[in-house]
């Protein structure tokens, strides 16, 4: 069943609303490549997303929720419910942005089949528009097989988290003639195979801007290069929850900080017995 609804924006109440505009669509987002940079976050729950849906062209629902939301060590435990729980939550929040939803670790990797019942599951269970998957030329067969049964793809070379074991970290890629090649030739493999996106993460720059120059997708960067197609971040990353920022994210606020001041005043407040004060308690009838 599916569980996509609007709800209303000016509350955190399930009131479904006209959507008040139309959502972006693949095609879209496709047509963009070389044109104006294309906006994307990811986002895990319904709030968020009504708060970036304005601004952004995609939104992810990224497996890094594992360790965003969840406190997990890498995106290997995620599992397919816990992806279409956000998913579902993360399309009920928006309506413009095109919704891109993670294949988990171990949900696709086996065969083309296998991974057409996993992205069939989420898809229908969110309402999202498509699916990412990790991987160069070895996931090419895979990706065909999505594309050619309806399932648009985004790929996912060069750092690759979900290999996060077989890199041996989360260290820039590229840096070798022999790995510069490598990622070169996943690109072309992943666009070759009908994916209307690429996600190129954590490479040198000048291979990510040859990259981006070689496929027809769009390539979305991350830890790449501004002259991708289009940037991605952590959501979190980029407001300061963390204390730990990646050399390639840039904090636009802190957030954190933030939320440490308010709950340090609202902790003074109750201590103190000032909160609740007349304005938030109810006087009696007269
Ligand atoms: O899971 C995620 O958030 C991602 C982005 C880092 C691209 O894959």
């Amino acid at each position: 069943m599916s569980t996509t609804y609007t709800l209303d924006t000016a509350t955190s109440r399930a009131t479904p609303t006209p959507a008040p505009m139309k959502r972006l669509t693949v095609p879209a987002i496709r047509a963009r490549k070389g044109g104006d940079p294309l906006v994307m976050l990811t986002a895990y729950t319904v709030r968020m997303a009504q708060l970036l849906d304005p601004h952004c062209d995609l939104l992810l629902v990224g497996d890094s929720l594992g360790q965003v939301i969840y406190g997990l060590p890498s995106t290997i435990p995620v599992t397919l419910e816990m992806m279409a729980a956000h998913g579902a939550a993360v399309v009920r929040g928006s309506y413009h942005a095109v919704v891109v939803i993670d294949m988990p670790f171990g949900s696709y990797e086996s065969s083309p089949e296998q991974a057409f019942a996993s992205a069939s599951y989420l898809l229908k269970e969110t309402g999202a528009a498509a699916v990412k998957l990790e991987g160069g030329e070895v996931m090419a067969p895979t990706v065909r097989f999505l594309v050619e049964r309806g399932i648009p793809v985004m790929g996912h070379v060069g750092l690759t988290p979900q290999a996060v074991n077989a890199l041996g970290g989360y260290g820039a890629r590229g840096r070798s003639q022999a790995e510069a090649a490598k990622i070169l030739d996943d690109a072309r493999a992943i666009d070759r195979a009908g994916a209307f996106g690429l996600v190129i993460e954590g490479v040198v720059e000048p291979i990510a801007i040859e990259a981006t120059r070689s496929v027809d997708c769009v390539t979305i960067g991350i830890g790449a290069s501004a002259q991708c197609d289009g940037q991605v971040l952590v959501i979190d990353d980029m407001l300061g929850m963390f204390d730990r920022t990646p050399r390639f994210v840039k904090r636009f606020d802190d957030l954190a900080g933030r939320i440490s001041a308010a709950v340090k005043a609202y902790a003074q407040d109750v201590r103190g017995r000032t909160f609740p004060g007349p304005e938030q308690t109810y006087a009696p009838k007269d």
